[in-house]
């Protein structure tokens, strides 16, 4: 017997329901992204696996554990992307000319995560990204997007925290990150193997590292935002004094490093406050030095993504009520009544949503046309063809009428 083929560990199908939710997030989404004049994009699924080892980082958990990468029969390596900015920065490296491009997308991305609810292996984002200009404005406005997109997709502001920190500058980091050898150096004997290999190259991940002992060193670890210069400081106070003059409330947090090399100064993450562990809804940050990792342009950057699961986890099911196309069950009691239908035509021309049945029992098309939220019930039986007639059942008033076949007029009758 051939056994049932099963979805790959950690993906899912979206069906029924839940597609109606997730259509709803993009939809919204994109509404809310076009009011602030983002464009859509759409990169694509396979990439050098070079640029996100060269974006996301080399020694980050994303690029050095989770990659669904392959050799290509050219030899090339190529991956399944993890993440959709690196290649928004590629295109905006090969086609940035002034000013900003402003670019909004969604699609699937691909990790090779433990997976458990709410994190999956090839999961969905929606993400917006700001590549050309830096402000504090503009870091504020991204997040205030954010902000904006939760609140109208009804997830009310005691059910998550915004946490926000900065990373500082390019420069503040590099000095930033010899401080931290420093002090790491003291506990070779203690840090974890994967924090031990970091220490050279990267010490900023071990920040990072989901590891007991180490996190127990990092308590007394020194801060980043203890040694920013007065210009990231400056920087960062503005963009907190946009969020608080517009109503936005915000927790500092310095341990919000995030798990992706490229940021510098404004990070930031929306959180649930449920006890799970899966509880990033929305994150991101500013990536200044990021688009100069993968060309040899310099421009700077700032965006933000979400996970669509995780956010359909946190709003009811959607009401398919707002959908004002009309729904019509076209039912036949014998296959030759096709024959040059006009109704037929009509329905074929027209906006309405159709299905056409053909069944001797007209029982079941009547019960089949209840089931399935149909609105109207188009019915040609044997004695409808007698009499040249067709029977429309309106089944939310649940009004039946019948008319001469031959003057049918669809649009006139279906309101
Ligand atoms: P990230 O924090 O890796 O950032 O992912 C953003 C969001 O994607 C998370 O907050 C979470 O909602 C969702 N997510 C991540 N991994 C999974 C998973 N395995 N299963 C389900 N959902 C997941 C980025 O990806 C950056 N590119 C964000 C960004 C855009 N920064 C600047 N621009």
């Amino acid at each position: 017997m051939n056994k049932n083929i099963l979805p790959v560990k950690g993906t899912h199908d979206l069906y029924g329901q839940d597609m109606e939710k997730f259509n709803y997030v993009v939809e919204l989404f994109y509404s809310i992204a076009n009011k602030f004049n983002f464009n859509a994009i759409q990169t694509p699924i396979i990439e050098n696996q070079e640029l996100f080892s060269r974006s996301v980082g080399e020694l980050t958990d994303i690029v050095s554990k989770e990659m669904y990468s392959f050799v290509d029969k050219n030899e090339s390596i190529l991956c399944l992307r993890p993440e959709a900015t690196s290649g928004i920065a590629r295109f905006a490296a090969a086609n940035y000319q002034s000013g900003s491009l402003k670019f909004s997308t969604h699609g699937p991305m691909f990790r090779r995560e433990r997976p458990q609810k709410g994190r999956y292996r090839q999961f969905y984002q929606i993400n917006i990204e700001n590549i050309g200009e830096k402000s504090p404005y503009i870091d504020f406005e991204i997040i205030y997007i954010a902000s904006t997109f939760i609140n109208k997709l009804g997830i009310s502001n005691d059910k998550y925290n915004l946490l926000i920190n900065s990373l500082g500058s390019a420069e503040d980091q590099n000095n930033f990150s010899k401080l931290l050898k420093d002090y790491l150096s003291q506990f070779t004997k203690k840090l974890s193997e994967t924090s031990l290999s970091r220490l050279d190259k990267n010490p900023l991940r071990i920040l990072d590292s989901k590891d007991d002992g180490d996190k127990e060193i990092l308590v007394n670890a020194p801060k980043i935002n203890d040694h920013l210069s007065g210009e990231s400081k400056d920087y960062f106070s503005k963009i907190k004094m946009f969020l608080s003059d517009n109503g936005i409330s915000f927790q500092e947090n310095d341990k919000l490093v995030r798990g992706l090399d490229y940021y510098t100064h404004t990070a930031f993450e929306f959180q649930t406050n449920e006890e799970k562990r899966q509880n990033a809804i929305l994150a991101g940050g500013r990536y200044d030095k990021l688009i100069n990792m993968i060309s040899t342009k310099d421009i700077p950057g700032i965006g933000w993504a979400a996970g669509i699961e995780r956010l359909m986890a946190l709003i009811p099911n959607v009401n398919k009520g707002n959908n004002s196309t009309k729904k019509i069950l076209l039912a036949l009691q014998k296959e030759e009544y096709l024959n040059s239908l006009d109704v037929l035509k009509q329905l074929y021309q027209s906006d309405f949503s159709h299905e056409i049945k053909i069944s001797n029992n007209i029982k079941k098309l009547f019960s089949y046309a209840d089931k399935n939220d149909f609105d109207f019930l188009l019915l040609i039986g044997e004695s409808e063809i007698q009499s040249n007639e067709i029977s429309v059942k309106d089944l939310n008033k649940k009004i039946q009428k019948t008319h001469s076949l031959t003057d049918f007029n669809l649009e006139n009758e279906i309101r």
